[in-house]
């Protein structure tokens, strides 16, 4: 049985940090305000010459050293971003020329914070499907620009980053206890679609557009959806939060973050939380915190770990895998 099996991580943060205290100078907030209701204390901010599409290289080489690997060996590059540098041609195709890969196939998903599990789905199919052998995944996002720094309910909130992972091919028992992804659960309600969005769009308005968000309606739903997603990944692979060495989840929100682990009966000890560091970074803040976790020694070859998101559309989706 063919399993996809995670070689290697590697992320890229912008130059620039800002701190709850700077935002203070741009829209009327306070440091004690964004802790509290966020547990953000700073995030980076793309600056000159900064892209989604250079972030995404940059995490992108950082992973394929990370696996001892080079361009050559990697069959498709997958970016999960709602941040494209163009409209066209996918950041993908752009990632894949600046890594100077002129064969194999490159493509962008969009599925705004949830994003990345998409994408991890995705090249599951892919490579157990035959297509590719090594796939490198990315989140790769630069929501600054798109965000209303005139709205202090959103501004405060989002970061910019990348984070990239590489999944190979290998032949395995197929059992819970061997390495790579072991399921996956991906769901979206568009009924939801007013609730988060941008205000602007090529066929809409041929604006680039800001973001928009009913903050507490989101918070209303985010925690209901994502434990259910999640309980879905024990269901289907007869595991428990017993087994689960760590808990990865979307950065949007410690409060998010706490209570969904809570309802689970996850003990916070076991949840990667890098919120405070990097803000919600949407699409790039799973691939960011499993970086930060692989890097430091927490996450450990063979540990069972939960990936989960929810974001704009509504969609959700979440995980498991053996790293
Ligand atoms: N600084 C100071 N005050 C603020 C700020 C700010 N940055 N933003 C809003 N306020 C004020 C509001 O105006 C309001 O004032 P009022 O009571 O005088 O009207 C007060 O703070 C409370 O506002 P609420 O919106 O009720 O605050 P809430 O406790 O719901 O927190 C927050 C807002 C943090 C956005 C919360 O709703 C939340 O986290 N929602 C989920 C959002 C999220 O996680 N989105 C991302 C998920 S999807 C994705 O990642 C793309």
């Amino acid at each position: 049985m063919i399993r996809s099996v995670v070689r290697g991580y590697g992320a890229a943060l912008p130059k620039r940090v800002v701190t709850n205290r700077e935002l203070e100078d741009i829209v009327e907030t306070s440091d004690e305000w964004i802790v509290q209701r966020t547990g953000i204390r700073q995030r980076y901010l793309a600056g000159e010459g900064e892209t989604t599409a250079s972030l995404g290289e940059q995490a992108a080489r950082a992973a394929l050293d990370n696996a001892g690997l080079t361009p050559d060996d990697i069959d498709l590059v997958l970016v999960a971003t709602s941040t494209p540098d163009n409209t066209f041609p996918a950041t993908a195709v752009n990632i894949q020329n600046r890594l100077g890969m002129t064969h194999g196939y490159a493509f962008d998903l969009q599925a705004v914070c949830t994003g990345f599990v998409y994408a991890m789905a995705t090249a599951d199919l892919h490579i157990r499907g035959g297509m590719a052998k090594r796939v490198l995944v990315i989140g790769a996002e630069t929501f600054s620009r798109i965000l209303d720094w005139k709205d202090r309910t959103t501004c405060v909130l989002f970061g910019d980053g990348a984070g990239a992972l590489v999944l190979e091919a290998a032949e395995g028992e197929g059992t819970i206890a061997d390495r790579g992804v072991l399921t996956a659960h991906l769901r979206s309600d568009g009924s939801h679609k007013d609730k988060l969005y941008v205000d602007g769009g090529p066929s809409s308005t041929g604006t680039v557009g800001h973001l928009r968000m009913e903050g507490r309606e989101v918070f209303k739903h985010a925690v209901g959806m994502i434990t259910d997603v999640i309980d879905s990944a024990f269901a289907a692979t007869g595991t428990t939060a017993d087994d689960l060495d760590w808990l990865v989840p979307h950065q949007a929100n410690r409060r998010i973050i706490d209570g969904s682990a809570k309802k689970l009966g996850i003990p916070l000890e076991k949840v990667v939380v890098t919120v405070d560091l990097h803000g919600n970074t949407s699409a790039a803040s799973i691939p960011l915190a499993l970086s930060v976790a692989a890097s430091d020694g927490r996450i450990k070859k063979g540990d069972l770990v939960m990936l989960e998101a929810m974001g704009g559309g509504f969609t959700w989706g979440a995980l498991l895998v053996r790293w």
